[in-house]
């Protein structure tokens, strides 16, 4: 099921039952003060951001499940704010982690500071029994590939480092066992994509995030949705999507993304 709604998404929570939704993923309003060319965000005053974000938050951390989890992507003008407002409804406990999901910038044209190449997404939990799957990348890279020999049994084999005493430290890896290296906090995947919408962002960023946190079949929600990235990677992946945006253009591009145009 793909539910796509245009509404404010603290009206569509009002709807939704308790503790019915697997996954939240939603890339909020940044607080930049910006007019897009498609929405207005929020300012960056601390009154605003706490007004707008705190009765949303309650919301999320009401429909969420107790084995659910919850994603908020945003940049470094507001994440301190945001990050208390969870801490308050979530629990300082239940915070997962802090990702930095690097964009790779090309164009760095910034002199007087570091150019900010990252949005940070905090994750939170709702209890500590949560669902979460490894997820690896770069599959298999050049330099790895190089480190696989035939062993006596001529399979391609590599040596890798364990804290297994009985192994004596080290395991051999077959290759057709290999899946590739762990992903850690900060996710590198390019942002080139050819946008429909303002602040659209990557499948595969969201893709990492719904394989780790949820299952198939599960139900996940964007309540800021945007062109619907959230909803065509659920449609990908075999799992229920509900959300929402407040622009009839982001709605239709929903509808479109998810019917394959
Ligand atoms: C950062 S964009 C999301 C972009 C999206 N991740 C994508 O890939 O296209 C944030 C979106 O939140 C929507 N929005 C802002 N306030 C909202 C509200 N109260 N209810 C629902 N949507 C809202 C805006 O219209 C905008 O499309």
């Amino acid at each position: 099921m793909i539910d796509i709604r245009l509404s404010d998404n603290l009206e569509l929570m009002a709807e939704m039952q308790d503790n019915t939704v697997d996954l939240i993923y939603c890339d909020i309003l940044y607080g930049t003060g910006r007019k897009f060319k498609d929405y207005q965000d929020l300012k960056p005053k601390r009154e605003i951001i706490e007004e707008h974000y705190i009765p949303r938050i309650k919301e999320m951390h009401r429909i969420l499940k107790d084995t659910g989890s919850i994603y908020l992507q945003m940049d470094n003008k507001i994440n301190h704010w945001v990050r208390c407002i969870m801490d308050d409804v979530f629990g300082y406990g239940n915070f997962l982690n802090e990702i930095y999901w690097d964009k790779n910038v090309v164009k760095n044209n910034t002199k007087n500071k570091f150019t900010n190449s990252t949005d940070t997404i905090i994750l939170y939990t709702k209890t500590k029994n949560y669902t979460f799957n490894p997820q690896y990348e770069n599959i298999i890279s050049k330099s790895t590939l190089n480190e696989f020999k035939y062993n006596d049994n001529q399979e391609l084999v590599r040596m890798a480092r364990t804290r297994d005493y009985k192994t004596k430290g080290k395991k051999e890896i077959k290759l057709k066992d290999y899946k590739g290296r762990l992903c850690n906090n900060i996710f590198n995947i390019a942002k080139r994509l050819k946008q429909v919408y303002a602040t659209q962002k990557p499948k595969a960023l969201i893709e990492r995030i719904i394989k780790a946190s949820s299952n198939e079949g599960d139900l996940v929600a964007d309540f800021y949705a945007g062109s619907f990235t959230t909803a065509e990677v659920c449609k990908d992946l075999n799992r229920n999507f509900i959300g929402c945006d407040i622009s009839e253009k982001a709605v239709q591009i929903g509808h479109a993304r998810v019917r394959g145009f």
